[in-house]
């Protein structure tokens, strides 16, 4: 099972302007031209897929930057609703026409600071396929669930609920993030063994939930405090296949050296 690697920034609510968005974007895509090695380039087999989740505002003028480079944007969330009387909310049909590829859904911050839950999720994921997009479920176990050494229960729990009806044909638009919630913007990047067990554990669960094919040819990536100084060992591991990036992304110059990993 090949699987090509895909590395995604999350921008989250930054910068904070325009300008200052698009000064990032056009300072990432003259990075990736001077690299030597670079692989995020065009639509190469085997090549590392690259996406950035811009806040909403600045999507389409990144989208016009980065889409002639090959890099993909998405959305950091939708509502699962199509239209209506939902103020504040942005509908996948909405995203999709401003040229999103892919959807965070469920991500750690979503979940606890705005209340997204299993089954809100669930209705994301469904929403983001019937889209044509591509949803990155992230999922997780907190600081309190790291100690209690429930990992893979919660896990197994977030994997079951939040994909739940998904058909195995929608399977193969599907990316899953395992982002420790500890290791998210704290710097405790967790030790690339312990991360490539729990990818590999996931495996498992998606293999009981649907079969091998499945399980070995969705891609998950690893997230949580992710730098230059320790992408290359992470993705060193088998099960490992790219990473979701936060702070180190709003630096054009780490997230160039994050996506041009060595291996
Ligand atoms: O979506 C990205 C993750 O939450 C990781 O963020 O790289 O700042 O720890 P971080």
């Amino acid at each position: 099972y090949a699987r090509q690697p895909i590395m995604a920034g999350n921008w989250k609510m930054n910068p904070s302007t325009e300008a200052d968005a698009l000064n990032l974007a056009n300072g990432f895509v003259a990075l990736l031209h001077e690299m030597e090695d670079t692989c995020a380039m065009d639509e190469v087999e085997g090549c590392t897929e690259v996406v950035l989740f811009p806040p909403f505002p600045f999507i389409s003028k990144v989208k016009d930057v980065v889409g002639k480079a090959g890099i993909a944007v998405g959305s950091q969330q939708v509502y699962y609703e199509d239209k209506g009387a939902f103020t504040g909310s942005v509908s996948a049909s909405m995203v999709k026409s401003v040229g999103c590829e892919y959807v965070l859904c469920g991500h750690s911050e979503r979940r606890t600071l705005f209340s997204d839950d299993d089954v809100n999720i669930n209705a994301k994921v469904k929403k983001t396929l019937e889209f044509g997009m591509k949803p990155i479920l992230c999922i997780g176990e907190t600081k309190e669930e790291f100690d209690l050494g429930i990992t893979k229960e919660v896990c197994a729990m977030q994997v079951s609920k939040d994909l739940a009806g998904v058909s195995k044909e929608d399977m193969k638009n599907v990316v899953i993030a395992y982002e420790p919630v500890w290791a998210i913007g704290t710097g405790l990047v967790c030790d690339p063994e312990s991360a490539n067990k729990v990818h590999q554990f996931i495996r498992t669960v998606l293999e009981r939930m649907y079969d091998k094919e499945v399980a070995e040819n969705i891609r998950i990536q690893y997230g949580g405090s992710v730098t230059p100084e320790s992408v290359d060992g992470l993705m060193a591991m088998s099960d490992i296949d790219g990473c979701l990036v936060g702070g180190a992304s709003l630096f054009a110059d780490k997230f160039a050296r994050i996506v041009n990993f060595k291996q």
